[in-house]
């Protein structure tokens, strides 16, 4: 079998539909992971989608990534900004990496316009909430040429 895409989600996302919903939205994790499952299944991936508030916990599934994911996708929410350990797990792991955020980064407060995984990262997803999350897929999706033979696979059936 494939080994599925690693998505994963920092600090207080788990808090989505509750946290600040003019800027995050009123989507739940739940529902942004239903998203990327469903995304992953019309590109025909699979996803593992977790979420931690600690930085370790990310730093371990990193590291487990190298040998059991295909890809990462990652929020890292405000470790984002501060954490050289997540940018020297993601170098490790050696895996294509997608950062994804669902709030446009670079409009907001100047300490959340540096981000510490965007140099290990193939490309960089944020302002599209929860979409950016399908987008991601996609992306990946389009890098290991699955998306090509998921469509066709959609448009048999349709
Ligand atoms: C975020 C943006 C970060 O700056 C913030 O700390 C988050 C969420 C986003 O998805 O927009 O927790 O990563």
């Amino acid at each position: 079998m494939a080994k599925p895409i690693l998505v994963l989600n920092g600090p207080n996302l788990n808090m989505l539909g509750v946290r600040e919903p003019a800027v995050y939205g009123a989507e739940t994790l739940e529902d942004v992971r239903q998203r990327t499952e469903a995304a992953a299944r019309k590109a025909g991936l699979e996803v593992d989608f977790r979420q931690t508030n600690h930085e370790g916990e990310l730093v371990t599934w990193i590291q487990e990534a190298r040998q059991t994911a295909a890809a990462i996708i990652i929020n890292a929410g405000a470790y984002t900004h501060t954490s050289i350990a997540l940018l020297d797990a993601l170098t490790a792991s050696e895996l294509p990496v997608v950062e994804v955020h669902l709030s446009n980064i670079y409009r907001r407060e100047p300490f959340r316009h540096t981000s510490y995984i965007s140099p290990v990262a193939v490309g960089v997803i944020c302002g599209f909430g929860p979409k950016g999350y399908e987008l991601a897929v996609e992306a990946v999706a389009a890098m290991s040429g699955t998306l090509a033979s998921g469509l066709a696979a959609d448009r048999k059936q349709g």
